[in-house]
């Protein structure tokens, strides 16, 4: 499986803060909040991962990451999207690096607490179609939320009103090689882009969605309230284990 970070976007939620620079290079306590992503996909064993990026800060990303080697990895892959198509739209440009493998894909602004290992492990397993992480929250409105009859979502909903549980859809997925033709017959949503909800709802009509609840704290960090609260909980609990989890990969390569 390989590894997908999307780190693309305006970040207007955060301005003036995003105004000169991207946003997943702002500080999360000691660290730009893209180490937090790729240490993720690190820790599950993928080794293999492309950055989708944009804007005028692209060249950052090389400059602050290089080869990876900080994560104990002997090589970062780096494409350009243009302009602001949306989640699904910088997954779109993952094709060509996917080569026909499954892909976790991770939102660049996406900080937990512990590990996606035991999920990598049961989606490998899985084989086919995909599977998302779900994690209760009190503000379910901002995100995607899923509709759940029983054990079985039925639904998502890309910030609703009125949501229908008290889970959000975090932004770690795993896909199947079939998502990139799936986000070939996506048609952009009320504000123009498209939607990785959309993607997700195409595999729950496939019958081939899967979902499980994340473990430890997991928050966003695009917007300035969302923002202190990831620099918090990373200070409190989170920060040391990035050291921890680079050491165990650079002593097993
Ligand atoms: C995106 C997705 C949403 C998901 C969230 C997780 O929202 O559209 O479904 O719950 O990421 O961080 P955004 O933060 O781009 O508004």
């Amino acid at each position: 499986m390989k590894g997908v970070v999307l780190a693309g976007g305006l970040g207007t939620r955060l301005h003036p803060l995003t105004k000169v620079t991207n946003k997943h290079l702002l500080p999360v306590y000691n660290r730009p909040m893209i180490y937090y992503p790729i240490q993720t996909l690190v820790n599950a064993g993928i080794h293999e991962i492309l950055i989708v990026t944009g804007g005028n800060n692209a060249g950052d990303f090389l400059r602050l990451l290089g080869n990876g080697k900080e994560f104990g990895l002997q090589h970062l892959g780096y494409t350009y999207q243009e302009g602001e198509g949306g989640i699904a739209d910088a997954l779109r440009l993952a094709e060509h690096f996917a080569e026909g493998e499954a892909v976790c894909v991770m939102l660049g602004d996406n900080i937990i607490e512990g590990n996606v290992l035991r999920a990598a492990q049961a989606f490998r397993k899985q084989q086919v179609g995909a599977k998302i992480l779900l994690k209760e929250v009190k503000d379910p409105q901002r995100f995607g939320v899923p509709v759940l009859e029983g054990e079985r979502v039925v639904k998502i909903e890309e910030k609703p009103a009125n949501p229908r549980s008290t889970y959000a859809v975090t932004g770690i997925y795993f896909y199947d090689s079939r998502v990139f033709e799936i986000i070939k017959t996506l048609k952009p949503s009320g504000r123009g882009e498209l939607e990785i909800t959309d993607v997700n709802n195409a595999y729950i009509q496939a019958g081939q969605l899967t979902w499980d609840v994340l473990d430890g704290w997991w928050t966003d960090a695009g917007t300035i309230e969302s923002l202190l609260l990831a620099n918090q909980l990373v200070a409190q609990s989170g920060a040391n284990k990035l050291d921890v989890g680079a050491a165990s990969v650079r002593q097993g390569a």
